[in-house]
């Protein structure tokens, strides 16, 4: 059931950028809140003007007066532009305020080092979710407040996609390179997808659709086999010997499966660099 307490809260974000306008928009479309209720900072007013005009929310000229005035309070800049921007503001915090960051590489541990006060948790939204059919994970402090904060969490985003709450650092990580950085990786096997078809005379569009269309086929098609693993559903395609064997077994010989594994690796390797150096 919906807290009802969202009724009365207020969210503020700091940033007004893609995620907070995405996130702002299914929070709306899910009717959970109020625009009036969403409370918005930017450093630069660009930004301001174009979310009023677009979904009617209240907007601030400083991040400390969202942070004063919100009970939640999503932190939506670059990971580079937090330290300095929570120095400001970092200890108006109080016990009651959950605080959410968007940023990859900032651990819970970074966190608290620069928010003393406050719940925190750690939200990592995938692009799709601009179309709610994104992966949103999260992970919150290991304490009293941890179900309050999950469902907190719950409420707010899961009309942004399929929510996923992680135990650790580590899982928000693969959660992060493996649905985040991993909607690129898609892409990436989708061009190539659309190259070979586009190589056979086939138009930009009709290629392009050809692509899109089996990609989307194939989740759908596994999303709507409740109880029927993958592995499964691809031996129902593939007849011994035939065109489908032909082209997975030289898959195999390739080993796309360990190519596949090593961009992983090193994807996840990046994000504790970029998180050891303080860069992001
Ligand atoms: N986009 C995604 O798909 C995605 C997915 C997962 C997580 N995230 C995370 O979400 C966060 C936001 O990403 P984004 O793509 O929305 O970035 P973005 O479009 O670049 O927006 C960031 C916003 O933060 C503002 N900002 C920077 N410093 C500020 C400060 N001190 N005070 C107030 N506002 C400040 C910027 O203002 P200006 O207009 O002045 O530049 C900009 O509007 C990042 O941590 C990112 O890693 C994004």
């Amino acid at each position: 059931m919906t807290n009802p307490l969202l009724k009365s809260m207020k969210i503020g974000f700091i940033g007004a950028g893609n995620m907070t306008q995405t996130m702002i928009k299914g929070i709306l479309e899910s009717k959970l809140l109020r625009p009036e209720q969403i409370i918005v900072s930017n450093r630069t007013p660009g930004k301001l003007i174009k979310v009023t005009e677009l979904f009617h929310v209240q907007t601030r000229d400083h991040n400390e007066q969202v942070v004063e005035e919100c009970d939640v309070v999503i932190l939506a800049m670059k990971p580079q532009d937090l330290p300095a921007a929570v120095e400001v503001f970092a200890n108006h915090f109080e016990k009651h305020q959950t605080i959410v960051s968007l940023a990859a590489g900032i651990n819970l541990k970074d966190l608290e080092r620069l928010i003393p006060i406050g719940r925190l948790v750690r939200v990592m939204p995938n692009t799709p979710a601009v179309i709610g059919r994104g992966v949103i994970g999260y992970l919150t402090q290991d304490n009293d407040d941890k179900e309050i904060v999950a469902d907190l969490m719950e409420d707010l985003f899961s009309n942004l996609g399929v929510m996923l709450q992680v135990d650790t650092e580590d899982q928000f990580d693969a959660l992060m390179v493996s649905c985040s950085s991993g909607t690129g990786f898609v892409f990436e096997m989708m061009m190539y997808w659309q190259d070979w078809i586009q190589e056979r005379g086939f138009s930009d569009e009709d290629s392009k659709k050809m692509t899109i269309e089996t990609f989307l086929g194939a989740s759908l098609l596994a999303a709507q086999s409740a109880g029927i693993d993958i592995e499964e559903l691809q031996a129902r395609v593939t007849s011994k010997k035939g065109v489908t064997a032909a082209g997975l077994n030289s898959m195999r010989e390739l080993e796309i499966e360990r190519a596949l594994r090593i961009s992983f690796e090193k994807a996840s390797m990046r994000s504790k660099e970029l998180s050891l150096s303080g860069k992001r």
